[in-house]
């Protein structure tokens, strides 16, 4: 296997087919560096099993079934080192879905839900459509400067009406990767204030930096794996967010039971092609995978040079794992850090709702010339302000 096996310079035209991160800018010559969703063509391998379900001609109701259940099985304990039983699983056209049926499953009106920002803004919203209270509690920085969880504010803002603590690991936006302290950390905290952990772990397969290694957190102990619903999708490190497959993982029989119960007649079936998709990037996936994460790691370490060399105003720390970067862009002084990039045509995430103003999220999982047009582009643009 040689290193470019696959390709990741180039990317079709995606105007046309409905896409959310280039149909936002239609007609006007912005380049779509927002949403988490990655310009590469996917994998061969998983084209190949889609191509195969597309030649059974036949498109009916689809249920779990052996193919796709053994190949999240097989992953969870290749990948992971996670053995997961098939009966622990549920498959969702979506985790965002999940996050909000959580609120509803596990909480009750009064009760409220704690979560760390900045984040991805569904973990702030469905406490608000479920009507519960939801505590934001910062982020902070490590004596190494890099972003960590703030146990102390946590203990602090934690309430009796609290009943679950959202984690987003690897963390969206900030790109950490969680050691086996700070996730037992976090496990410690919910065991000793009883709340359901929902550990969001959509971006595990996405560590770049050689040195990290992503943990399940539900692997930490049977203490903490009791009170966990794990959230997993192949669609980030696949780039297959539009099969609409994810699933859950939750090991004790209430909690998944109370689940499965706020799912029935409001979810929808996983699509056949989801999990055609998902059998073959977990059975087949992994050399892709392996060549996208040396892709993005080039991407990033260009970001990283350009932003902290090139571009002055702009605070980007290391980041371990996605391809979404964060930058405060407070010292810039802009009035609205996004339309101001808009105008200059580059479009870029607003930090605001996930709890970073001032903050701008941009995504690096594009074609590297790609990236450096956008770079440009936001480096003119400072210039000429
Ligand atoms: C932390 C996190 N969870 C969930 C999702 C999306 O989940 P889905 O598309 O399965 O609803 C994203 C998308 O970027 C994410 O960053």
């Amino acid at each position: 296997m040689t290193d470019t096996l696959y390709n990741f310079d180039n990317c079709p035209d995606r105007t046309g087919y409905g896409s959310l991160k280039w149909d936002k800018y239609k007609d006007k010559n912005i380049l779509p560096l927002w949403v988490a969703d990655m310009d590469f063509v996917s994998a061969p391998e998983i084209i190949a099993g889609l191509q195969k379900r597309l030649d059974h001609q036949i498109f009916g109701y689809t249920v779990p079934f052996e193919a796709p259940v053994q190949a999240v099985l097989d992953y969870l304990e290749r990948a992971h080192g996670y053995p997961a039983k098939a009966h622990w699983l549920n498959f969702l056209p979506g985790l965002v879905p999940a996050i909000n049926l959580c609120c509803h499953a596990f909480t009750e009106l009064g009760d409220s839900v704690m979560t760390a920002t900045p984040v991805y803004p569904p973990f702030l919203s469905a406490p608000d459509y479920a009507k519960r209270e939801l505590i934001k509690v910062p982020l902070c920085l490590n004596p190494d400067d890099q972003w960590t969880l703030d146990f102390e504010a946590m203990e602090a803002a934690v309430k009796p009406s609290t009943k679950i603590f959202v984690l987003c690991s690897p963390h969206n936006p900030v790109g950490r990767v969680y050691t086996r302290d700070e996730l037992l950390k976090v496990g410690e905290f919910c065991v000793r204030h009883d709340l359901i952990l929902i550990s969001d772990e959509i971006h595990c397969d996405l560590v770049f930096d050689t040195s990290k290694k992503h943990i399940v957190t539900s692997t930490l102990s049977e203490e903490i794996a009791a009170r966990t619903v794990t959230l997993m999708a192949p669609s980030k490190t696949y780039n297959l967010p539009g099969l609409a497959c994810a699933f859950s993982v939750i090991e004790d029989t209430k909690l998944r039971l109370q689940f499965q119960k706020s799912i029935r007649g409001i979810i929808t079936e996983v699509n056949c092609f989801g999990y055609a998709g998902c059998e073959a990037a977990y059975n087949l996936g992994e050399p892709w995978r392996q060549q996208l994460l040396t892709y993005l790691r080039g991407n990033y370490e260009l970001l990283y040079k350009f932003i902290n060399e090139e571009l002055s105003g702009i605070t980007f720390r290391p980041m371990e794992s996605t391809y979404l970067a964060w930058f405060d862009v407070k010292e810039l002084g802009l009035e609205n850090p996004i339309q101001f990039f808009e105008d200059n045509g580059v479009g870029l995430t607003d930090g605001g709702p996930f709890g970073g103003q001032q903050h701008v999220r941009l995504n690096f999982g594009c074609p590297r010339s790609r990236l450096i047009e956008g770079l440009e582009k936001m480096q003119t643009a400072l210039e000429n302000r």
